[in-house]
């Protein structure tokens, strides 16, 4: 895969779009079913929080290198509410919606890296990485 592609996330079909082009590019990078099944499902919970707390967003999935490590970048993107207490927003069942609140602590152990930048009243960003072997 070459370059990155962004999906605009607004509605439930959006993040099974996004979902599925996850999968297609983690299969195009070899990476393993579980795996595949991990990246499918951070892509789902990130893109579920872009809908429920920011309304809509883009998903940005790319492959990614560093020396020769291969792997999947993806990244969250939304100019929504912001979060406010970032600490408290990765406390596993912390939630200011109706959820479980394990979404974002859940996609950190997850992933292999995990990055969020966010500023109230001005949006969020989540950016993460997984290797493939
Ligand atoms: N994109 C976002 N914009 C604003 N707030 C967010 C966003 N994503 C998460 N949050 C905040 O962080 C909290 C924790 O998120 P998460 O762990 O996914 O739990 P849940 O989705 O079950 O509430 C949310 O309840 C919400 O307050
Ligand atoms: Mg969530």
């Amino acid at each position: 895969m070459e370059g990155s592609v962004s999906i605009t996330v607004v509605s439930a079909s959006d993040i099974i779009i996004a979902r599925d082009l996850g999968r297609k590019i983690g299969k195009e990078l070899n990476f393993s079913q579980t795996d595949l099944t991990i990246i499918a499902t951070v892509i789902s919970e990130l893109a579920r929080n872009i809908i429920l707390f920011a309304k809509q967003g883009n998903i940005l999935l790319s492959s990614t290198k560093q020396g020769n490590k291969v792997g999947i970048m993806i990244s969250a993107e939304d100019k929504g509410p912001g979060i406010p207490d970032v600490f408290l927003a990765m406390q596993d069942g912390y939630s200011t919606g109706k959820g479980l609140g394990l979404g974002l602590p859940g996609v950190k152990r997850l992933m292999d890296e995990f990055e969020i930048l966010t500023e109230t009243g001005k949006g969020t960003k989540v950016t993460v990485i997984k290797w493939s072997i």
